[in-house]
């Protein structure tokens, strides 16, 4: 046990030196006012199923179903209970050291019947009650409105994103929370990852609603080559609505900023030949730039509009006006890279990526039997779908600052899982020097970044706390903290020691070295 403890001690010191390949941890550069905290997501965390006037959510409904496809039967009915336990969840965010803290809002909570009922004021006061715990420990609440659950209601009334609708609702939504808490919120983000959210909602069927149809999943109904776009398109002009409420009612006195946050994974070509690099392209636009480039251009991806014609909506000419630079911000979360291959032009197996719907490209961790990067795997050498591949982080970011004029970023996650299985004991999960590992080498690479000039403001690690991982149940844990899930008592892992450690020095550096050409405006274009 000395033996074992000495060790952890010699990785939690020596850590924060491996954190770049070229230098320690004073050669880092972020700027004076960046924002360094964990993030969450309400379905995730909270639990108070239906507690204090909570409305039953998309997440609660597709969880209670029998069949669903969460693998280990279980639910977020009390998650890691953030709901009752936020209090002390904001102590162990001081004890870190953060000065942010990115959570999302449970919709259901605040408008249990969305704009069909009235607002919960029990929500409210949750969300008061965090936002002032947060703030007078000097943690500044960075606000996602909607990270995958929404009323039920919503589904049951009109189909949630699949009818125009679902942006008035959303709209409305939005409002309340900012009139709410925008006096104390500085950042918002309008939603998470909606790629993701459409299609395993409408592609593949794996989230709620679970539509789709075969052969990209066995769903009652749907149609997978149509609704994830119509579901996207309600959704870029849900964003849009939100964004234009905020910029001409709040954001004058209220000063913060607004943006979303999109799944970056990087995607590298296979070879050399014009057609891999084409379908790296197509890999983008199918993905996060299916939502940035209307967003921020006013218009779909060309790469997606050549493919799909008219299954693509249009934006009418009052929508594109509203949409041009409908960002303050882009929220980049990033986990891992991927070499990408044509299937345009070659014939390729059946999967991920590789149909029309999706733009015709097949992704692989590994090329000629070599990983791309270290692959992340749990201790008893199961992989989850993560390869530790630093440079993958930099290449992002230099590729959405180069096309998007260096727009104002965040990493607003970044983390590392590992599978938490019956046999594995607390002192292993405890022992998780890999996920230091991993987030000091993207901190190197995040550092890397903004010295080539990237406009990033800020870093997230997911997660503070191991939660719901979705349909993957309790089963892959991201935390800083290990979670007992009969107790839900937290405990620091190796990885929360070494955060505070190097939040403690990077304090000390105080960020002495600007980086070269990053504009500090948060509205910079
Ligand atoms: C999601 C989180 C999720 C994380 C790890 C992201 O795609 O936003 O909700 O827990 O990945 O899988």
């Amino acid at each position: 046990m000395e033996v074992y403890i000495g060790v952890l001690l010699l990785q939690i010191f020596f850590l924060p030196h491996f954190i770049s390949c070229d230098g320690n941890l004073s050669e880092l550069v972020f700027p004076s006012n960046f924002l360094f905290g964990t993030a969450s997501s309400a379905y995730q965390y909270e639990g108070g199923y239906l507690s204090d006037g909570k409305g039953f959510n998309n997440w609660d409904a597709y969880s209670h179903q029998p069949g669903n496809l969460i693998v280990d039967g279980s639910n977020g009915d009390i998650a890691v209970d953030h709901y009752h336990r936020y209090s002390e969840d904001v102590g162990l965010m001081h004890s870190l050291g953060v000065n942010s803290y990115r959570f999302s809002i449970s919709w259901a909570r605040i408008l249990p019947k969305g704009r069909f009922g009235e607002i919960n004021e029990a929500g409210i006061e949750f969300y008061n009650n965090l936002i002032d715990a947060l703030l007078i420990k000097g943690i500044q609440p960075f606000v996602t409105l909607t990270h995958f659950d929404f009323p039920q209601e919503l589904e049951d009334r009109y189909g949630s994103w699949m009818s125009p609708q679902s942006q008035e609702d959303f709209a409305y939504f939005a409002d309340v929370c900012f009139k709410s808490f925008g006096d104390r919120v500085k950042y918002w983000a309008t939603f998470n990852e909606p790629d993701y959210q459409v299609k395993f909602g409408y592609l593949t069927g794996t989230f709620p609603p679970s539509r789709c149809s075969r052969p990209f999943g066995n769903c009652t109904d749907g149609d997978s080559e149509k609704e994830p776009f119509v579901a996207a398109h309600n959704i870029i002009l849900a964003h849009i609505a939100a964004v234009h409420i905020y910029r001409t009612k709040y954001q004058e006195t209220q000063g913060g900023s607004i943006g979303i946050v999109l799944q970056c994974t990087w995607y590298e070509p296979i070879s050399d030949s014009i057609a891999d690099k084409l379908a790296v392209e197509r890999a983008h636009a199918f993905t996060f730039n299916w939502f940035l480039e209307p967003i921020i251009f006013g218009r779909y991806p060309p790469e997606m509009r050549n493919i799909l014609g008219s299954i693509l909506p249009e934006f009418t000419a009052t929508e594109k006006q509203k949409l041009n630079k409908g960002v303050d911000f882009i929220g980049v979360n990033h986990y891992t890279s991927y070499y990408v291959q044509d299937c345009m032009f070659s014939v390729c197996e059946p999967g991920f990526g590789t149909s029309k719907t999706e733009g015709f490209w097949a992704q692989s961790s590994e090329k000629n039997g070599t990983p791309i990067g270290e692959p992340v795997s749990n201790l008893n050498g199961e992989l989850v779908w993560q390869n530790a591949y630093p440079q993958g982080l930099d290449k992002i970011l230099t590729y959405l600052k180069d096309k998007y004029h260096n727009i104002p970023m965040f990493i607003t996650e970044n983390g590392y899982g590992n599978m938490n299985k019956a046999d594995s004991t607390t002192e292993e999960l405890l022992h998780d020097a890999k996920r230091a590992e991993y987030i000091a080498a993207y901190l190197g690479a995040l550092s890397t970044a903004i010295r080539k000039g990237a406009n990033v403001k800020g870093y997230f690690a997911w997660s503070l706390l191991d939660n719901f991982e979705w349909n993957n149940g309790y089963t892959i844990q991201f935390g800083l903290y290990h979670v007992d899930h009969e107790t839900l008592t937290r405990t620091p892992k190796l990885s929360a020691t070494w955060y505070r450690n190097f939040l403690a020095e990077h304090s000390k550096v105080q960020y002495q070295q600007q980086p070269k050409d990053a504009n500090n405006s948060p509205f910079y274009y």
